[in-house]
């Protein structure tokens, strides 16, 4: 059983200066929502009620969202706009919200690390809010947990990328166990297209056993000086303990621009039919 989802979301956003001046980039909207409520929305999706997020400095917006607003409710109750809340609301009647600040920024796997006493010693997903996914038939996190249930073990999403954007990603490689899994034995954080072990790219979502905590204590920082969850995920992965999984869906980079856009017109086309 997976209950809690734990949301790196302290970085900076620089790609979207100066947008994410002082708006997280967790807040910018694809069409009515803010990117965060769409990861929030999924792993709700997928059963699960306690969202923890790893916030930082400037990052107060993220807290007020995921709250009542008592005078913007008193201003629209009654008229026909009363209703552009639900989404929150259902959100508040059915999940808590804890936070954690990361102090410095030294990586995604210090900020998983950060994480650790909102989670405690239990299995958790983990969201990257930029990578916005829309799952088919369901979300993809859900897609995960069931796999998680019947592996019990770390479950990575990945993707296949065209070679020369593999050095974005953390890149795994190992045996099929069928179509849709891989028994990981390699992974590497954002390799060179020509040393990479393959071109599938993890992408922003992850189930994680909590050994990855102690596992993360003691890795080091690698790729770009900082402490990476692909490393630590590595460790895991040489007792074979880690399953990619090729998810059933489509992953917006809502990192870049591009992949922004795109994520706008598919939830705008999307909202017209
Ligand atoms: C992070 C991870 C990387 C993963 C990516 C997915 O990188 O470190 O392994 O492939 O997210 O979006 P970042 O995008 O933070 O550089």
């Amino acid at each position: 059983m997976i209950r809690k989802c734990l949301f790196p979301a302290a970085g900076y956003g620089t790609r979207f200066l100066p947008a994410t001046k002082v708006l997280p980039k967790e807040m910018l909207p694809v069409l009515d929502r803010p990117l965060i409520q769409y990861g929030v929305e999924e792993a709700m999706e997928a059963g699960i009620k306690n969202m923890a997020i790893v916030t930082g400095r400037g990052k107060r917006a993220l807290e007020d969202h995921f709250d009542v607003n008592y005078e913007l409710e008193h201003q629209i109750r009654g008229t026909s706009k009363a209703g552009m809340l639900a989404s929150i609301d259902r959100i508040l009647e059915n999940c808590t919200f804890s936070y954690t600040r990361q102090i410095n920024m030294l990586g995604l796997g210090h900020a998983i690390l950060t994480g650790e006493p909102l989670i405690g010693n239990e299995p958790f997903a983990v969201v990257l809010a930029d990578d916005l996914c829309v799952g088919y038939p369901v979300g993809v996190l859900k897609q995960m947990v069931k796999i998680y249930e019947q592996y019990q073990c770390s479950v990575v999403a990945v993707e296949e990328v065209p070679p020369h954007e593999v050095q974005k990603y953390g890149v795994i490689a190992g045996e099929a166990i069928n179509d849709e899994l891989i028994q990981v034995r390699e992974m590497v954080e954002k390799p060179a297209a020509d040393v990479a072990p393959s071109n599938l790219a993890i992408i922003g979502r992850y189930i994680l056993t909590p050994d990855i905590f102690d596992i993360l204590e003691s890795t080091a920082a690698g790729a770009g000086g900082e402490i990476q969850l692909t490393d630590a995920l590595r460790t895991q992965a040489e007792q074979g303990k880690v399953i990619a999984y090729k998810f059933k869906g489509m992953r917006f980079d809502c990192g870049s621009p591009s992949g922004f856009v795109a994520a706008t017109n598919h939830f705008y086309h999307l909202s017209r039919r």
